[in-house]
């Protein structure tokens, strides 16, 4: 479904992202992780348009090389972004429904909108404004835009970091039921290990913009490797 082929990209001297290949298929949760500053945000940025590369990234057989963010969106490309992003002064339904609006090949449907308030357990705040909301809310109201886009594939930029042992199963539960039940592909970029194993199907391991491995997530995270570069007596 989404194919990376030889990616490369470089800001001035520094290589991000080093000839970089992988794929990821319809259906799956797919998991990548790797060190501070190994390339992971800058893949998304490359795979959603906000940044220029060398190589070949196609979707469904569709290239994306040069198309702008909003192309991409519509083709069925969603993400979140590391730091949450939301709108501060929009309440939590207009929010989600801007998404829907702009992103949806569909264009605005107001049950849409209410169905993924209720997904994101948002439904009780559809009044409140973005700004006031918790940070486990926010987060839930960033993964609920990006949704209303329709997408097929979901792209999450470290949904967990910050979260408490209880909201990391609750966001893990949205993010299977996300798989499940929307049918939507996620990509998840995460340092936590017991969320990518309980989540992954496949896990990528990078390391300053280079592949170490990629498989299933159990064999993944107990490669010497992997313990080497990046694990190190962390792993619990
Ligand atoms: N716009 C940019 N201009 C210059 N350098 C950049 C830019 N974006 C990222 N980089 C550099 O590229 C490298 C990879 O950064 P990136 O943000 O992709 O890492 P990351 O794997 O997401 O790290 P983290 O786990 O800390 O989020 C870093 O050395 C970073 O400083
Ligand atoms: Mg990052």
């Amino acid at each position: 479904m989404l194919k990376i082929t030889n990616v490369t990209k470089k800001f001035g001297e520094l290589t991000a992202v080093n000839n970089l290949s992988f794929e990821v298929a319809k259906g799956q949760v797919f998991g990548i992780a790797g060190p501070n500053g190994a390339g992971k945000s800058t893949l998304y940025n490359m795979i959603s348009g906000l940044y220029s590369f060398e190589g070949s990234i196609t979707f469904n057989n569709q290239s994306l090389g040069g198309l702008p963010p909003h192309k991409i969106a519509k083709l069925g490309i969603s993400r979140t972004f590391q730091i949450p992003q939301t709108f501060p002064s929009l309440n939590v339904e207009k929010s989600i429904g801007v998404g829907n609006h702009f992103g949806s090949k569909d264009g605005f449907e107001q049950k849409y909108v209410d169905k993924i308030l209720e997904f994101t357990n948002l439904a009780d705040k559809r009044k409140a404004m973005a700004g006031q909301l918790n940070l486990l809310d926010k987060k839930m109201l960033m993964i609920g835009a990006a949704l209303a886009t329709k997408p097929e594939i979901l792209m999450l930029d470290e949904p967990m970091a910050g979260s408490n042992a209880t909201e990391i199963i609750k966001l893990m539960d949205l993010i299977q039921h996300i798989n499940q039940d929307l049918k939507v592909t996620i990509i998840i970029i995460e340092h936590f290990m017991k969320v990518l194993t309980q989540l992954t199907q496949e896990l990528l391991i990078i390391e300053t913009g280079t592949k170490i491995c990629c498989g299933d997530p159990v064999t993944t995270t107990n490669d010497p490797r992997v313990i080497k570069c990046y694990l190190g007596d962390s792993r619990d």
